[in-house]
């Protein structure tokens, strides 16, 4: 055997014992970027060769099909009143990321009988299995709902701008996840930041508190700079990565997602996504 054929048979072992991973993207607020930074991870996730699903768990405002600007007229809940199955909800982007819209239906799932439930949780649970990433854009703040889907990540990106009342109602979220027993990882990234320093005592701060308060370790995730390119990028309804591919903001994010891709900052999944927040509302 050759040296290429032993490294193409290790890398299709490492293939077959990876699991998924689960990043909640979530934080204090509306407004800070959420939305950006889950679709825009996915994506570059996806361009450096994993199996990504996107799920969208906010049915606030700037819905990831509008930031896409695909239609995606069925949602979970669809599936969850049985008028669809899961298949024909996914939305296959054209960057290779699987959309799953609207999965803040799955609150309803009590609606279904035993044997949808467990259909869907069985659904869920292979598309799981399908991917190496889960990327679940989260709403802010902490409503039950969003609390739900980030603690049963095993990863959560809190996403803050500097401002001091951003970093707070960051904090809030820290506390009610350390309270419910949070025990995935949590990091912050902390956008529109004018240069590094400004990301570094924010997130100084954010964990200087965690850690003296609620003796919960809260890790560096990095931080996107303000760039002009995303709202431009976000009025012409496409991923700010794809629309430009060099500015400030996308080598950022880039950062970011070399070092998840690499397994920085993560841990995997050992319950499964889906089954776990399955327990929440069943
Ligand atoms: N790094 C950034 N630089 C400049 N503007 C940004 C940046 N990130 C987000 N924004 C602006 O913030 C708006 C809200 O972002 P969004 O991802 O929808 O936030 P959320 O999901 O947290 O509500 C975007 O439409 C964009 O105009
Ligand atoms: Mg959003």
């Amino acid at each position: 055997m050759t040296r290429d054929d032993q490294a193409g048979k290790l890398r299709q072992l490492m293939r077959d014992v990876r699991t998924t991973r689960t990043i909640a993207v979530t934080g204090g607020k509306g407004g800070v970027g959420k939305s950006n930074v889950a679709l825009n991870l996915a994506i570059l996730l996806s361009a450096g060769g994993n199996r990504v699903a996107l799920v969208d768990a906010d049915l606030g405002l700037a819905n990831l099909d509008v930031l896409l600007d695909v239609a995606a007229p069925y949602d979970l809940s669809h599936v969850v009143r049985g008028r669809k199955r899961l298949a024909e909800v996914i939305v296959d982007l054209p960057c290779g990321v699987q959309l799953v819209p609207g999965a803040s239906g799955l609150e309803h799932l009590t609606r279904l009988g035993e044997f949808e439930q467990a259909r869907l949780i069985e659904e869920l649970t292979a598309l799981e299995a399908d991917n190496d990433f889960i990327v679940v854009d989260c709403a802010a703040g902490i409503a039950p709902a969003t609390i739900r889907f980030a603690t049963s990540a095993d990863n959560t990106i809190l996403v803050s701008t500097p401002e001091p009342t951003a970093i707070t109602d960051a904090y809030a979220v820290v506390k009610v996840l350390t309270r419910h027993g949070y025990d995935g990882r949590m990091s912050l990234l902390t956008n529109m930041v004018a240069d590094r320093h400004e990301a570094r005592a924010s997130y100084e701060r954010l964990s200087g508190v965690a850690r003296q308060f609620l003796a919960m370790r809260v890790l560096d995730a990095g931080y996107v700079l303000r760039d002009v390119k995303l709202p431009d990028a976000v009025r012409r309804r496409e991923p700010v990565v794809l629309a430009y591919p060099r500015c400030p903001a996308t080598r950022c994010l880039a950062a970011l997602a070399n070092k998840l891709g690499r397994g920085g900052l993560l841990v995997k999944e050992e319950m499964g996504f889906f089954r776990r927040l399955a327990r929440w509302f069943a």
